[in-house]
């Protein structure tokens, strides 16, 4: 069983010895392994239940180390790193040779982000390697946002999960590449489009390519519940077939059903709150004895595209 705490100096020691660890970051919890050692990526496939056509981030605590590790590190990149890192944008940048194959399933690029997240940033600053750190949770399923969510899922598979709280976010991080002047968006995610394009101008979004997965985290269904889930306008949510169902819903509850199976995102609309409650909630209901889940599109406007994104892919409606 993992045990759960707080002391930097014991999450190292495993890492060191090439054993993974779950992290917090300010975005989801992440499964940790030394990314310059093939043993540790290797089992965090394998904890993960994770194809390996599905290459993994990488970690670290500094634009100078993010250098060791790329090749290339375009201007455009370079303003974007300056202004959002620490923080939920990750990049993805020809790589060098130390970063394995493995972590980056055999493409010459590499996702690198500098997450923001004080007890991370002081455990990446005293590591001589980059964490690879996918989502700490199954395959396919909702990411977990608290220390909690990992020990029930992962708690039995890992020795030791880094307690930082509730993660500030809740949604994974924004991922953006570059194809000549280009600047595409692979995953939407917990840093908005608007903020991006406000320093970099027009960004493409290209999240949904899915024939072709360069970001597989795109795959359609992702984040999901065990519970089928629909997604629907408000004014089509209504309690059918005599079935016990549970509600996520944007800013209010809906008159004349159940409160207790209702979980409102931001009772005052605010898209942050919205996000940092998503994962959290869908796990709630998930385990209330309701057979199905019904949930609201939020407002397309900020991390609203991220969110519905996410319940898109959670749904079996799409
Ligand atoms: O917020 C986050 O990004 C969290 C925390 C832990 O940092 N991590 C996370 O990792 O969401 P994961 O493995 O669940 O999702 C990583 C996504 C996957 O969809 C993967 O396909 C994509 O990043 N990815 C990684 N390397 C890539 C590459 N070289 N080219 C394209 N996509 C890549
Ligand atoms: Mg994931």
């Amino acid at each position: 069983m993992a045990i759960t705490g707080t002391e930097l100096n014991i999450a190292k020691e495993f890492l060191i010895k090439g054993e993974l660890v779950a992290i917090p970051t300010e975005t989801v919890y992440g499964l940790a392994g030394n990314a310059l050692n093939e043993k540790s990526v290797l089992s965090i496939f394998e904890v993960k239940n994770r194809p390996a056509f599905d290459p993994l981030i990488i970690h670290t605590d500094s634009i100078e180390k993010v250098k060791e590790y790329v090749s290339e590190f375009p201007e455009t990149a370079q303003r974007l790193a300056q202004h959002f890192w620490p923080g939920p944008l990750t990049l993805l940048l020809p790589k060098k040779q130390i970063i394995p194959d493995l972590v980056t399933s055999g493409l010459d690029t590499v996702a690198v982000r500098i997450p923001k997240h004080p007890l991370l940033l002081e455990l990446l600053a005293g590591l001589t390697f980059p964490l690879a750190a996918p989502s700490a949770n199954p395959f396919g399923y909702i990411s977990p946002t608290n220390a909690g969510h990992v020990d029930q899922q992962l708690g039995d598979k890992i020795p030791y999960i880094l307690d930082g709280g509730e993660c500030e976010v809740g949604i994974e991080s924004t991922i953006i590449g570059f194809e000549g002047d280009d600047i595409i968006v692979y995953r939407l995610g917990g840093l908005a489009i608007e903020d991006i394009e406000n320093v970099v101008g027009p960004v493409k979004l290209m999240p949904h390519s899915t024939s072709d997965p360069k970001a597989p985290g795109m795959l359609k269904s992702h984040y999901a519940p065990r519970k089928p889930l629909y997604l629907q306008r408000r004014n089509e949510i209504s309690d059918e077939d005599n079935e016990l169902m549970g509600y996520l819903l944007f800013d209010q509850y809906l008159e004349g059903l159940d409160r207790k199976y209702q979980r409102i995102l931001s009772p005052s609309g605010d898209m942050q709150e919205a996000a940092r409650h998503l994962f959290a909630y869908l796990r709630e209901l998930d385990t209330l004895p309701v057979a199905t889940i019904k949930a609201e599109w939020v407002p397309m406007t900020g991390l609203g595209l991220a969110i519905n994104d996410r319940l898109q892919r959670a749904s079996v409606t799409d």
